[in-house]
């Protein structure tokens, strides 16, 4: 009797982590940031805006500080679930937090995040009827004439894409190389959304005091587990 020896997936994480208390203040805090967007872009993005391209940190903002907080958090246990070697002692960064505002007929082309190891979205308000998000198997160029479709269509082995239709207060992180798109949105609803990017690195002590928007990766047991939160 053979056994099946797991290999090459691609994890995503997903929790609810926001309410309507929570979505609020950070709409408010969007329309906020985004009045003051005096950036040469002016935050273009087709049928929508976008924070990315304006020189901010959304997350200094006293109404998203705490979404950044609860993102690392996530984000600490993700990694921790995949089996990070907590014993390294790394420092988890935010390096991106953007906001972005879409309408109807906006999307995202195929891509994926550069720079960092761990990439997500927080879905600050998503109408039933909105896009969704597709990711794609790093397998899909490669796969050529197998015949996925004889086999479960959702098994993780075999399946190319997944689509997600996300909610309110709903969060997603993925490792940085998987490749995700947002669908075309028909309806006329607006959708907001945070985009995510996170980065290991090996704390530098000189890092320590400017690292609002890191958490330390400290071994369990024997280690008091510390948190700059
Ligand atoms: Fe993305």
């Amino acid at each position: 009797m053979g056994t099946l020896e797991p290999c090459f997936c691609s994890w995503i994480w997903r929790e609810r982590i926001g309410d309507s208390v929570i979505n609020r203040g950070l709409i408010d805090a969007m329309d906020e940031l985004r009045g003051l967007d005096r950036s040469v872009n002016g935050g273009h993005y087709p049928n929508g805006y976008t924070s990315y391209h304006a020189k901010m940190r959304p997350e200094h903002h006293p109404s998203i500080r705490p979404l950044a907080a609860r993102i690392l958090l996530s984000a600490e246990q993700f990694l921790t679930t995949m089996g990070l070697d907590r014993s390294l002692a790394l420092r988890l960064s935010l390096t991106d937090l953007f906001f972005n505002v879409n309408g109807q007929h906006s999307s995202h082309a195929r891509h994926r995040h550069g720079d960092s190891e761990v990439s997500g979205v927080y879905y600050v308000k998503a109408p039933a009827d909105g896009a969704t998000i597709g990711f794609t198997s790093p397998l899909d160029p490669l796969m050529m004439a197998s015949r996925l479709d004889a086999f479960e269509p959702d098994s993780p082995w075999t399946s190319i894409h997944h689509a997600h239709q996300p909610q309110d207060g709903d969060l997603l992180l993925f490792p940085s190389w998987l490749l995700h798109e947002v669908s075309l949105q028909t309806a006329a609803v607006e959708r907001r959304s945070f985009g995510i990017n996170l980065s290991l690195s090996r704390w530098r002590d000189q890092e320590r005091e400017t690292g609002l928007h890191a958490r330390e990766l400290v071994a369990l047991g024997g280690h008091e587990q510390r948190s700059l939160f």
